[in-house]
């Protein structure tokens, strides 16, 4: 079993990480604009699609932020503003309120996909394939800080100490999450999956929309109001 620990949460986050990076250099630099988020508002604009997309959008960023600051920020800089146990309490209610959030408009942006045969007809495997995988990761983060509410301090912060450790190079410290639940390690490494595949499909678009102007300077954009002055 240690083999397996040590390959998911010892190896398999770098071996993510440069698939991620050689991923998106390629789409944003070599291969230019292979990847899009096709838009389906056109086919059909209803309210599924008004609150669902920004609801999802908007839970989903706070869900990011919150890992980012939550596994990657040290413990020493956290005990200057509050205490650890005071960080544990904010990730549980605000993670769950903006993974709430996400999930019902996940819901019905999923709902919208299905019922209308429009939309169903222009969506492709891979469209249904990472709304699923998202859709699964949130169930399980959901289920994750479920656990959180009735474990310890020490092994809440486990899962700091492990993410910090990875960036430091720290050879053992997968041995931090190793008695953790499976409800977070089945979280983790469907996490890593979806690090893996996001250059590959549409959810380019969060990198790719950033820069679009920056990079694509000198194209002409016809929903770029400048574009038709020309
Ligand atoms: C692969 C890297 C990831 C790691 C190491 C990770 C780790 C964690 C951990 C430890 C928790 C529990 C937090 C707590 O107990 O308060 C959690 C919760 C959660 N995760 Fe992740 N996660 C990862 C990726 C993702 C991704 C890609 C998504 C969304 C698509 C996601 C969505 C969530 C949600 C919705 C929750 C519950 C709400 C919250 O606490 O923010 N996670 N994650």
């Amino acid at each position: 079993m240690d083999f397996v620990n040590n390959l998911f949460f010892g190896y398999l986050p770098y071996i993510a990480v440069a698939v991620f990076f050689v991923g998106v250099i390629y789409h944003c630099i070599v291969s230019d604009k292979t990847i899009h988020a096709t838009s389906t508002i056109f086919l059909k604009k209803d309210g599924l699609m008004k609150w669902g997309s920004p609801m999802f959008h908007f839970g989903i960023i706070i869900v990011f932020f919150g890992h980012l600051f939550g596994l990657f920020t040290p413990m020493f800089i956290v005990e200057w503003f509050m205490p650890l146990e005071t960080k544990r309490i904010l990730a549980i209610i605000i993670g769950l309120a903006a993974a709430a959030v996400a999930l019902a408009g996940l819901l019905m942006l999923l709902v919208r996909r299905f019922s209308s045969t429009r939309v169903a007809k222009t969506s492709s495997f891979q469209d249904y394939f990472i709304v699923i995988l998202i859709l699964v990761q949130i169930c399980l983060g959901i289920s994750s800080t479920i656990i959180t509410t009735r474990s310890s301090l020490a092994d809440y912060l486990a899962f700091d100490e492990w993410a910090q450790g990875m960036v430091w190079f720290q050879p053992d410290a997968w041995k931090y999450i190793l008695e953790s639940n499976i409800v977070y390690k089945l979280h983790i490494v469907n996490g890593l999956f979806i690090f893996m595949i996001f250059p590959y499909t549409k959810l380019m678009h969060m990198i790719r929309l950033p820069l679009r102007y920056p990079l694509e300077r000198n194209k002409i954009f016809p929903s770029d109001p400048q574009s038709t002055k020309i």
